[in-house]
């Protein structure tokens, strides 16, 4: 149980954490869709109630250096557990460099199984370093033919959601080029399939298992339109699909063509191969896990299951031990708000859309996927359609259901994130982005409404900026950069800006407020509220940053 804190006894409600996905607080008003959002009341926050800045991105969350962007796992994972662990990115990059990995009997199996058969990669094809790095693959294939397997296959997930929106040459052309050049010896290495991330095998939540049957089919199938190399691919679907970013193309496969122009794809997955999934982050990794590993499995027809020595580059869910073979151990994160929330006997309600759904609980529990006790969830299903065509997605349907939990008056801890700023400033489009927000804000003015009501304080923060930058910014001026048209080139990825912290409170009389300092950053939020709820922090937990007059 957490102590009692002598120095404040705590509100008389319940506290609420807000996360308003995707914002951040913008350098340059040009080209960020949260100057751009007429939105009162967040105004009226940032003028009236306790705010400081908090730092989401690279060491801070638990990312190898502070080039790195923050993300949603890292940030929900910081702001649950009050903690920074060392992250996925981090791990599996410090295992390689150790050579740890390879000593490891996941890699072991998968290097005895690809004796006989083929190794075949899937991942994100991308040095985003949200979901994967490009590195550890190479790493990998460098690895294995030291190792003495001698067929390579990659099934490359073209990103442009954690990169720039049309960049997936950049990565194919040199990839293909140093695959031409190891491919010596008896070793063979090529990309076999792919396609956009957003269109194929990358779903998450459950929220559409058709992407995930049809990265099946050309993954393992080889089903779709075949092509001679990676990079035709990719130059072939742009010329058929303008305008298309490079996360929505549909699905290739790479083919060995006869002289009659029939072709064969060169990287079917087949009974006694190996498969790595080499995306670190666990999300979007579970579904395409689940489809390999179940031998009971009714999500969409597999047509035919191989049999394969499966191996995912961390453990994705600890809970459902998926998959039991994995090549990193994940960060072990313990000792989480909820948990201690929960020891301590207050009852807890979370609560978003299926896209930030297991942000809020998943992630937000150190990537559990079960409950603790006292805690409810609540998941409203998300629209399946491009965002951009429904900024507001879901934030009044999740602001009904937050209502609701406060008005029950059975909870002394709530928790909700809102997708908007993230999902749909991940589509690149600034308009739409700029409603996003409008909706955000909108949602926000009911919701706090409701925390008055009920006596409590709202804590209303973010987890990582994305709707802040919606343009590419130069990369000598850090200034947004103009094509030789003078328009801007659309960013889709998230940003290394500060997020917000502000203290909503109506009830203390003006006692409370929110210290500033150069660390502050996600993971003050759970001792935050501990300290609101008139509690010790957990002794693993980072500072407070709650002021008592
Ligand atoms: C995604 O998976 O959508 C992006 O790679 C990262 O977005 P998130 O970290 O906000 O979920
Ligand atoms: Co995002």
């Amino acid at each position: 149980m957490l102590q009692k804190n002598s120095a404040f006894a705590g509100v008389p409600g319940p506290v609420v954490v807000i996360v308003m996905d995707g914002y951040g607080i913008p350098k340059h008003a040009v080209g960020s869709a949260i100057e751009a959002a007429r939105k009162p009341t967040l105004d009226r926050l940032f003028a009236r109630y306790p705010n400081i800045t908090l730092r989401a991105h690279g060491t801070a969350v638990g990312m190898p250096s502070d080039d790195d962007m923050g993300n949603s796992e890292v940030g929900h994972n910081a702001i649950g557990a009050g903690q920074v662990y060392a992250q996925g990115a981090a791990l599996v990059a410090n295992a390689i460099a150790e050579g740890t990995i390879w000593q490891g009997q996941a890699w072991q199996e998968v290097v005895a199984a690809a004796k006989t058969g083929a190794l075949h990669f899937i991942g994100l094809f991308s040095d985003g370093n949200v979901h994967s790095h490009i590195d550890h693959l190479k790493a990998m294939v460098v690895q294995a033919k030291a190792e003495g397997v001698k067929t390579v296959r990659i099934h490359a997930l073209l990103d442009g959601r954690d990169v720039p929106e049309t960049s997936a040459l950049d990565y194919v052309v040199p990839f293909e080029a140093f695959l031409g050049e190891i491919s010596t010896d008896g070793f063979d290495a090529r990309i076999a399939s792919g396609g956009g991330r957003q269109y194929i095998t990358m779903d998450r939540y459950d929220a559409n298992w058709p992407m995930v049957a049809r990265g099946w089919r050309t993954h393992v199938l080889g089903e779709g339109p075949q092509f001679a190399n990676a990079t035709a691919a990719v130059e072939g679907l742009r010329a058929s699909h303008p305008g298309t970013i490079d996360q929505d193309l549909p699905e290739f496969v790479i083919a060995e063509f006869d002289e009659n122009g029939n072709g064969k794809p060169i990287g079917t997955i087949e009974d006694g191969d190996a498969v790595v999934l080499y995306n670190f982050r666990g999300d979007r990794a579970i579904e395409i896990t689940r489809a390999f590993v179940e031998d009971d499995f009714s999500e969409f027809d597999r047509v035919r299951h191989p049999r394969v020595t499966y191996a995912g580059m961390l453990q994705y869910d600890g809970d459902l031990q998926l998959p039991s073979r994995f090549l990193v151990p994940p960060p072990a994160i313990r000792d989480t708000s909820g948990e201690w929330f929960s020891k301590t006997g207050l009852a807890q309600f979370a609560c978003s859309e299926t896209q930030k759904f297991g942000h809020v609980t998943y992630f937000w529990n150190g990537n559990r996927s079960s409950r603790f006790d006292g805690e409810t969830w609540q998941e409203v299903p998300s629209d399946v359609v491009p965002f951009e065509q429904r900024p507001w997605m879901k934030a009044a349907e999740i602001t009904d259901a937050m209502i609701a939990a406060l008005q029950s008056g059975q909870y002394k801890v709530l928790r909700c994130n809102y997708a908007n700023g993230d999902m749909v400033g991940h589509t690149g489009n600034f308009r739409a982005a700029t409603m996003a927000i409008e909706a955000v804000d909108l949602a926000l003015g009911r919701l706090l409404k409701a925390v008055d009501k009920a006596g409590g304080v709202a804590l209303v923060t973010a987890d990582h900026g994305n709707a802040d930058e919606m343009f590419e910014l130069d990369k000598k001026t850090r200034e947004p950069a103009v094509n030789k048209d003078g328009s801007y080139k659309a960013k889709t990825a998230h940003t290394l800006n500060p997020v917000p912290l502000i203290l909503y409170d109506n009830v203390s009389g003006g006692r409370l407020g929110l210290k500033q300092s150069e660390t502050a950053g996600l993971s003050n939020i759970a001792a935050t509220v501990a300290n609101l709820l008139g509690l010790q922090k957990h002794d693993k937990w980072d500072d407070s940053l709650l002021e008592v007059k």
